[in-house]
């Protein structure tokens, strides 16, 4: 295996960044790819930041043990609370990581007011408040950490009432105050982008950020060099810490992909068997 079949190695709290790999895989269909989904611990969200860098850096180091070439954080919470110590750690590591959408949104609303779906870690971290600081100005934002969206979408929920429910409760008040877009600052929520459509209506615009976070990979894998030129479908290795038939039966539900999952376990809360 030359370096440039190493794969592209990509993680999530669970099944969410998902909706970063489908952007990647469609624009890098030759690339190879390792997807680790930390199952076993998601919600990441209502986690201490300190925990959420003990399992970002325990994944980062078995993603490099299967020769992974970037790592892609596809993960809000885990951007927020550990990008920057994951780059502190791994010096010679190259990392892309998501942050919410802030800016584009606050460039493309007239009415100036934009909603912003996230997780609790994700608002509290400092990652947050500089895009807000850099961004925002002038914008009004609202939050809301849609509590309970995510297990209902690792539970492969997306339409469900208690689905809508969730959403109904948060982006109601938003469109009273007259927002004209929102903001996807997890990256479970573009999957239930067609409900959040239906709630909100055709006038609202749903920033999903997955395909920016793409064309950066893209744009790093390409510059250094690491780019996969054996002209192949890449395989893609799916991975969870949680139990491989639900997240075989989720993948199926996500992606309309019929993969094999391979399920691992954690040793202690920052080393991977
Ligand atoms: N999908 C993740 C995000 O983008 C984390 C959600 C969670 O585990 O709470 O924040």
């Amino acid at each position: 295996m030359t370096d440039n079949d190493h794969p592209i190695g990509i993680f999530d709290s669970g099944v969410g960044g998902l909706s970063v790999l489908r952007e990647i895989r469609s624009l890098m269909p030759n690339e190879n790819i390792i997807y680790f989904g930390d199952q076993g611990h998601v919600p990441y969200g209502p986690r201490p930041m300190r925990q959420i860098q003990d399992f970002s850096e325990g994944i980062t180091r078995f993603l490099l043990k299967q020769h992974s070439k970037i790592i892609v954080v596809a993960c809000n919470t885990a951007s927020a609370a550990a990008l920057k110590h994951l780059r502190e750690t791994f010096l010679d590591v190259q990392f892309v990581g998501m942050e919410p959408a802030v800016k584009p949104a606050a460039e493309k609303t007239q009415t100036g007011k934009v909603g912003v779906l996230a997780t609790p870690a994700t608002f509290q971290g400092a990652l947050y408040a500089s895009v807000v600081e850099r961004f925002a100005n002038g914008v009004e934002l609202f939050q809301n950490t849609c509590s309970g969206l995510v297990q209902q979408i690792e539970m492969g929920n997306l339409n469900g009432d208690e689905t809508r429910r969730i959403l109904e409760d948060a982006l109601h008040p938003m469109l009273e105050k007259n927002i004209d877009t929102v903001v996807l600052g997890c990256t479970h929520y573009p999957f239930v982008i067609p409900l959040i459509e239906r709630i909100a209506g055709e006038k609202v615009r749903v920033i999903d950020p997955a395909p920016a976070v793409a064309r950066q990979v893209k744009r790093l894998v390409e510059a250094g060099g690491m780019a996969n030129q054996n002209g192949q479908d890449g395989k893609i290795r799916f991975i969870t810490s949680g139990e491989a038939d639900s997240a075989k039966s989720i993948l199926r539900v996500l992606l309309e992909i019929d993969g094999e999952v391979e399920a691992i376990t954690w040793k202690n809360d920052r080393e991977i068997q």
